[in-house]
């Protein structure tokens, strides 16, 4: 595996164990392990000064994360999902996920574990506040097919305008290759989400389906 790293990878492990020990430092004195991610989110949203402080903190966490998913959180690779504008409670959903296993992702799941809480939730105040960068469709005819099949299904659940709620995922703007790949996996069973909700949602699904819905999908702002 570690030969087949792509080299933009392999910067960004380095990068991430280089900062890892001098910012955990900051957090580490408050937050333990052990904290509750929930009560100290709410905590955090009910206290502005604690809430401007974490977000700067959160800051400097996404300055690693860049190295993948982009400044501000808008990803430049269309396999690893954009962060920014994404739902707090969905973000801090994911981290748990990736912490105890639900969620597989060799990378994710160890740069998860080395968070402290505070870190987590200032990472996701730092992302939630950002813009997505909207991408028009190029392919225009295949978006509007896909447009038909979201206002049958999708928007149920994420929202006319895809951007979900507290607990749904926002998919607005996201990553076309990571979304054709996360569709398939629910769709398949194949992949570390297989218990999700959106397999259901995904089966009957063609690949046709999918190209169409990821082509208007990815292209909302
Ligand atoms: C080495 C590249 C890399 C780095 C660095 C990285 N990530 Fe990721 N991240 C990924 C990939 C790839 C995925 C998609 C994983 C999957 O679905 O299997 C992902 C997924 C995620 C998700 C889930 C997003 C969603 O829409 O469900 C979150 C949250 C996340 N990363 C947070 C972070 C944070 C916070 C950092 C910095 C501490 C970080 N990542 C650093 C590659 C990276
Ligand atoms: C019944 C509600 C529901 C419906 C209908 C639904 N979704 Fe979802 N979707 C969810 C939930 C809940 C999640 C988060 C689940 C998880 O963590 O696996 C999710 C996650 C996703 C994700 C992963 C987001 C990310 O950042 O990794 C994508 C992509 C997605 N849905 C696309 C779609 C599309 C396209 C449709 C229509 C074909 C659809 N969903 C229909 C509830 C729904």
């Amino acid at each position: 595996m570690a030969q087949r790293l792509p080299v933009f990878l392999a910067l960004a492990v380095a990068a991430f164990l280089a900062w890892q020990p001098a910012l955990a430092q900051t957090a580490r004195a408050r937050a333990t392990a052990s904290v509750d991610l929930d009560a100290r989110f709410k905590q955090v949203q009910g206290d502005p000064k604690l809430a401007d402080e974490l977000f700067k903190v959160g800051r400097k966490v996404a300055a690693v994360c860049a190295n993948c998913h982009g400044d501000g959180g808008n990803s430049t690779r269309p396999s690893i999902p954009n962060l920014a504008g994404q739902n707090p409670a969905y973000l801090l959903e994911q981290v748990r996920q990736f912490a105890d296993g639900r969620r597989r992702n060799e990378f994710m799941e160890g740069m998860i574990r080395a968070m402290n809480a505070d870190e987590k939730i200032g990472m996701v105040l730092f992302y939630a506040s950002q813009e997505v960068t909207p991408k028009p469709a190029t392919h225009v005819a295949l978006a509007r097919k896909g447009q038909e099949y979201y206002d049958k299904t999708c928007f149920r659940c994420h929202g006319n305008v895809g951007r979900g709620n507290d607990q749904i995922a926002r998919i607005a703007g996201q990553q076309d290759e990571y979304l054709r790949t996360t569709l398939k996996s629910y769709r398949d069973g194949a992949g570390v989400r297989a218990n999700s909700i959106m397999t259901p949602n995904t089966r009957n699904m063609s690949d046709a389906d999918i190209e169409a819905v990821v082509a208007y999908v990815s292209s909302m702002p």
